[in-house]
């Protein structure tokens, strides 16, 4: 397979200083951007003004992570803001269909993510409408939590789910991912890693995407 992509979630970013931030990660290969509601999610982060100062200070492609109730009205103003990607939650899309297929017409890559505790076999019906699969390797809401295992099973799971629908989407992993375990996430199948403090907590945020790639890679 093709080489690992990196994608830092700028939600561990100093926020007084992102442009400073964007900068030390210009050498990624996205840049993750989290969206919580405080009702989906436990926790209040950016909206589409925030993405438009974002996609000002930096070349890299944005792939918009949605952690909102109700996603479907919500996605305009993203794609309106210049998001490359989006992926809504599975949980909170009462149309995911319609939602995929509107990211689509706008010329959006569109992706389904799911929580830890929802099962792959759920994108049975929309798998081969997607760009990319989102596998939550932590509850979300907040950076910092420690990956759980249960996570590479799914990873596994939402491949062969592809395969045999004859899709190919990107699989992307977000939670609790480190130079200690990005290895094992990438036997499983991941295709795209989001870090959050493992790339921000490092002393040089620059050195440490090079690591966890060459690792990823090895
Ligand atoms: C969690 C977010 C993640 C988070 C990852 O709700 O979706 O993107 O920022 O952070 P780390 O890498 O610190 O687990
Ligand atoms: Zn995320």
């Amino acid at each position: 397979s093709s080489s690992v992509q990196i994608a830092p979630s700028i939600l561990s970013a100093d926020m007084a200083w992102l442009g400073r931030d964007l900068e030390y990660v210009s050498q990624a290969d996205l840049i993750h951007f989290d969206v919580m509601d405080g009702h989906f999610t436990g926790n209040l982060t950016f909206g589409p003004d925030i993405l438009r100062a974002v996609k000002r200070n930096t070349d890299l492609p944005l792939d918009v992570h949605m952690m909102v109730s109700d996603p479907d009205h919500m996605v305009e103003w993203f794609v309106e803001a210049g998001a490359d990607m989006i992926t809504v939650h599975w949980e909170a899309s009462t149309h995911l269909h319609r939602t995929i297929s509107f990211i689509h017409e706008h010329g959006v890559r569109a992706g389904v993510v799911l929580n830890p505790a929802t099962p792959a076999h759920v994108l049975e019906s929309i798998i081969s409408d997607l760009d990319m699969v989102l596998v939550m390797s932590v509850n979300p809401g907040f950076g910092g939590q420690r990956f759980i295992p249960g996570a590479l099973a799914k990873i596994k799971a939402v491949k062969r789910l592809a395969e045999q629908a004859g899709a190919a989407p990107l699989i992307e992993v977000d939670g609790g991912i480190s130079a200690n375990n990005i290895e094992e996430v990438v036997a499983a199948g991941a295709d795209v890693i989001v870090a959050g403090s493992a790339i921000f907590g490092a002393t040089d945020p620059a050195a440490e995407i090079e690591r966890m790639r060459s690792l990823g890679n090895a």
